[in-house]
């Protein structure tokens, strides 16, 4: 191997060892392509009977080289090199390990035979960025497995372990050194195999297709990439591979041009540099073995499972006995969840109650280097809960708050050694969200932010630094959202037109569904608390706070922005709450008038670019990936869009800020634009 050439290839009598070695994850770059296509050469004219492909390093190819997409090709491509191990007149074993995934998964698919570590995963990924893969992977992987298994994989990016690929007929052995198992293979080798691309598909019934379109359309919530590899797999149930490859080939090129497939890709670079932010750089996070959760409601519960989920040892502490037998009953039911769901087995459940233990007693947070605060939004409850911590933990010990709208400079004032504190913002349910907002006070330090963002990554969470505001990023993104779509309904929209037009744009909810699912007390709640330092100028309408008074609370009060029947969750239009809106109109003498689902969507997602982008200026935020995926890992922001900010620059900041220029107009003295739109 050479600097330049990844791939090298050794000759041990009648076997070839052909190695990759393109660290971190051996993706196929232009290198190790040009690289595998002179390999095939050498092995060919080499005197060889069999060659054995593997990688070095923890995995095989685990893909394509991303940063390579927004370039021109650069050759060989990879459908060629494919097909040149596959035509090998010297066959190939391929010895898998890792993650095969992408251009490793067809790498694997064109050689004869394919013996795989236990536990190897195998997909292709490719719908996730927006595309189809690029080099046969959607032709041969039917012929290899059927019909179904390939959608599966293909469509919902699924990834299978060896194991099922075997029982797939996929793959031809399960090592635990693959590598050896290939040559043991070699040492009595098959017949040759027909190639997986001249291999028959075996039909599916009728109508399958038809059904599997209207299932992912469903679930895709505007997103095309799992149609389109759709197709790809029907045109290998319809065509012959040679008329079926270059097809899903040029599909893959003109996909890589689209606004999706940028948008999803930069959510992928997006999600790894937020998890790097400047604050941290050198930073190195300390060891945490055990955490103290301090309240164990709806959210400490899901913050107590999400540490034992990743391995970590809990101590709960409740006020009183009472409320500590009840954070027990809710961590119960969310261990009980997690086996239902196939997420734990038994022997899982018991390690995780192994390590939990529920206490009413401070003394017993001592031994955890990390408690996570949930007690309810009172700020001095909250203050008297860090006294008892750091009267009873170490000095060291990092303490973190849940609040949602609490300054943490408050909760924390008077603690000693304040560079050990921080806000830990779960969403609920918390151990299910992705999003976790790392909050930082002034005084925080470097170490313990990257703490959090360790914890978080062992959690499977999605961390985004934020700085102090009301709301932080999430919430006050959230708060300026509503207030937006509650000026549409003051002005002439109906809840149901401005649920419709988001779920349009590809939110799984509209604000109205959305708050009728969560409840409407905590916003008003909010409301009461901002009511005293309230701008006057700043436009208010009390549609929100009319409901409540009403008793429209929400789903669970049976009514809200909607009504809903008894035990249903379907939101139906409510005249009553329509009479409200159109009452406020006429009091507040509006000429009621039609907003479209565009005039809709452009509104609220310019409020959204607008709040984002106040948020990065004033350094709450340290860019706008921090704001793209807060909005798509905490509030459905559809991920194929890319998040707010990325949007902007898709559809431009003109059209953007024209739309905010409306919204201010409409709402005269309400609302600050940002420099980025002003
Ligand atoms: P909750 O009312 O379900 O749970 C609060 C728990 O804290 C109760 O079990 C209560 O017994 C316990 N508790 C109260 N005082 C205590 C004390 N002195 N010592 C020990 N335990 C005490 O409330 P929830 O919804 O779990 O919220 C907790 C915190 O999380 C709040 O700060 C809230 O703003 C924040 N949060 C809530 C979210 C939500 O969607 N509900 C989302 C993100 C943050």
């Amino acid at each position: 191997m050479t600097a330049e050439n990844p791939v090298s290839v050794t000759i041990q009598g009648r076997v070839a060892h052909v190695v990759i070695d393109n660290p971190p994850v051996n993706a196929t770059s232009q290198a190790v392509r040009a690289g595998l296509d002179a390999a095939v050469a050498q092995v060919e004219g080499s005197g060889a009977e069999v060659a054995i492909l593997s990688c070095a390093g923890r995995t095989f190819v685990a893909g394509g080289d991303i940063s390579e997409f927004g370039k021109p090709p650069a050759l060989p491509d990879l459908p060629d090199v494919v097909t040149r191990i596959e035509a090998s007149a010297v066959p190939f074993i391929a010895a898998l390990h890792g993650t095969v995934l992408g251009g490793g998964f067809e790498i694997a698919m064109a050689c004869a035979w394919r013996v795989a570590e236990p536990g190897t995963r195998f997909g292709l990924p490719e719908v996730n960025i927006g595309l189809v893969p690029g080099a046969g992977g959607s032709q041969r992987l039917p012929r290899l497995v059927g019909i179904e298994a390939a959608v599966d994989i293909a469509c919902n990016g699924r990834m299978v372990t060896a194991e099922t690929l075997r029982d797939l007929g996929g793959l031809d052995r399960i090592d635990a050194d693959p590598v050896a198992g290939a040559e043991a293979m070699a040492a009595d080798l098959p017949p040759r195999p027909a190639p997986v691309s001249a291999r028959a598909v075996h039909p599916v019934r009728d109508g399958y297709f038809a059904h599997m379109r209207a299932g992912l359309e469903k679930r895709a919530k505007g997103q095309r990439s799992p149609l389109h590899n759709l197709d790809a797999i029907a045109w290998a149930a319809e065509l012959p591979f040679a008329e079926g490859q270059p097809k899903e080939r040029a599909l893959h090129l003109a996909l890589r041009d689209t606004a999706e497939s940028r948008a999803l890709r930069h959510a992928f670079f997006a999600e790894r540099k937020v998890a790097r932010p400047d604050a941290i750089a050198g930073a190195k996070p300390r060891e945490i073995k055990h955490v103290a959760v301090v309240g164990g409601g709806l959210m400490g519960a899901g913050i107590a499972m999400s540490a034992l989920m990743a391995g970590l040892r809990v101590t709960l502490i409740e006020r009183d006995d009472a409320a500590a037998e009840s954070a027990h009953g809710n961590l119960d039911g969310l261990i009980g969840g997690a086996v239902k769901r196939g997420k734990l087995d038994d022997d899982g459940a018991e390690a995780l109650r192994g390590r939990l233990s529920v206490s009413t007693d401070y003394a017993d947070t001592a031994p955890a280097q990390l408690a996570v605060e949930a007690v309810f939004e009172d700020l001095e409850v909250k203050r008297v809960v860090f006294r008892d911590l750091s009267a009873a933990m170490n000095r060291q010990a990092i303490l973190a708050t849940n609040t949602s709208y609490l300054d943490p400079r408050e909760i924390f004032d008077g603690i000693p050694n304040p560079a050990r504190c921080l806000g830990l913002h779960f969403f609920s349910p918390a151990h299910v969200m992705k999003l976790l907002e790392i909050v930082r006070l002034p005084e925080t330090a470097a170490d313990v932010l990257a703490t959090g963002f360790a914890m978080g990554k062992r959690m499977g969470k999605v961390a985004v630094l934020a700085g102090i505001c009301d709301g932080f990023i999430g919430n006050r993104i959230l708060s300026a959202y509503r207030r937006a779509a509650d000026y549409l309904l003051a002005d002439g929209a109906l809840p149901h037109e401005v649920d419709a037009a988001m779920r349009g744009f590809g939110l799984p909810m509209g604000p109205y569904e959305l708050q009728d699912l969560t409840g409407l007390q905590i916003a008003w709640a909010n409301r009461k608390r901002q009511a005293a330092t309230h701008d006057p100028a700043e436009r208010y309408v009390p549609i929100a706070d009319r409901l409540c008074e009403a008793g429209r609370l929400g789903q669970r009060a049976g009514h809200g922005w909607y009504t809903y029947a008894e035990g249903s969750r379907r939101p139906e239009r409510d005249p009553e709450v329509e009479r409200i809106i159109t009452g406020y109109s006429a009091e507040a003498g509006i000429d009621r008038r039609a907003f479209s689902a565009e005039d809709i969507r452009d509104r609220l997602v310019a409020v959204m670019v607008n709040e984002g982008a106040l948020i990065v200026e004033e350094g709450i935020a340290e860019s706008p990936a921090e704001i793209d995926m807060v909005e798509i890992h905490g509030y459905g922001f559809p991920r194929w869009r890319g998040g707010p900010m990325h949007y902007t620059g898709e559809i431009g900041t003109d059209a953007v800020a024209r739309s905010m220029r409306a919204v201010a107009e409409e709402s005269r003295g309400t609302w600050r634009i940002s420099k980025f739109l002003g």
